[in-house]
């Protein structure tokens, strides 16, 4: 069962502003939309920081590893130049403070947890821990539908999720849907599994949905198949495209 959102604002405000910043978000949240997806992997220090690449080049300027720098250096280095000149200046998030930021202002999320490699346990483990903390009261009051559903690809960093933080709920990344697609689901008792669209055969959705999973897809920014995966039976989906497919989309 979906008990969330149904449209999300990819990487905070998709491909109109800079991916995985406050600005992005704040993007999001102009053209409408409460609920987002993002990135979150560990600086060297061990603290977590909203971001996609686990190396710096293409949204930071610069070269080497995201692991090489602590996370305070990493606030201080610029996440919006590459995008253009008015986004000059925006930092790298600290996820506590962008977590905190969606709470206050009522932006459901998806956090997918994004470790660099070979820290799948330590990433899983920390951001579990620290959005549980964030939705303690949320999580003894039963009120799931309020506290972020973490997913990833990594099948290790959803397993130290779920010992960190069992009742905040997991969802499985998958790029194809691999044959044991619900051996690893029910592995971290995933409450869904996210696909890529683009290798999703309406069968497989409906197989997904009738053993119980939630069906998220990413990245969808074709309205006309937006339309054709809600028939197909798909809960909700992730948009780059928050201009041509609006919150609402899935409710008109
Ligand atoms: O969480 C869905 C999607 O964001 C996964 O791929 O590379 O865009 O993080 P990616
Ligand atoms: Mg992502």
């Amino acid at each position: 069962m979906w008990r969330y959102p149904k449209v999300l604002a990819h990487r905070g405000g998709g491909t109109l502003a800079p991916e995985n910043t406050f600005a992005g978000l704040r993007r999001g949240m102009r053209a409408g939309f409460r609920a987002i997806e993002y990135d979150v992997m560990l600086a060297r220090d061990g603290v977590p920081i909203v971001m996609h690449d686990p190396w710096l080049g293409r949204t930071v300027a610069g070269s080497g590893k995201i692991c090489d720098y602590d996370a305070l250096e990493l606030a201080g280095m610029d996440a919006g130049a590459w995008f253009g000149r008015a986004y000059e200046g925006e930092p790298v998030p600290l996820f506590v403070e962008f977590a905190q930021y969606c709470k206050v202002h009522g932006v459901w999320m998806n956090i997918e947890i994004k470790p660099v490699p070979g820290h799948d346990t330590e990433t899983g483990a920390t951001v579990a821990r620290m959005a549980a903390a964030l939705f303690a009261e949320e999580l003894a009051a039963g009120q799931l539908e309020r506290a972020p559903l973490l997913s990833s690809f990594s099948q290790a960093a959803l397993e130290a999720a779920r010992e960190a933080a069992p009742r905040l709920p997991r969802a499985c990344l998958m790029d194809a849907l691999p044959p044991d697609w619900e051996r690893r689901a029910g592995a971290v008792d995933a409450v869904a599994v996210h696909v890529n669209h683009r290798h999703l055969a309406p069968g497989q959705a409906a197989e997904i949905k009738a053993a119980g999973f939630g069906l998220f897809c990413y990245t969808v920014n074709d309205p006309g198949r937006a339309r054709e995966l809600l028939g197909w039976g798909v809960d909700a989906f992730c948009t780059d495209r928050i201009d041509l497919i609006g919150a609402e989309f899935a409710e008109a």
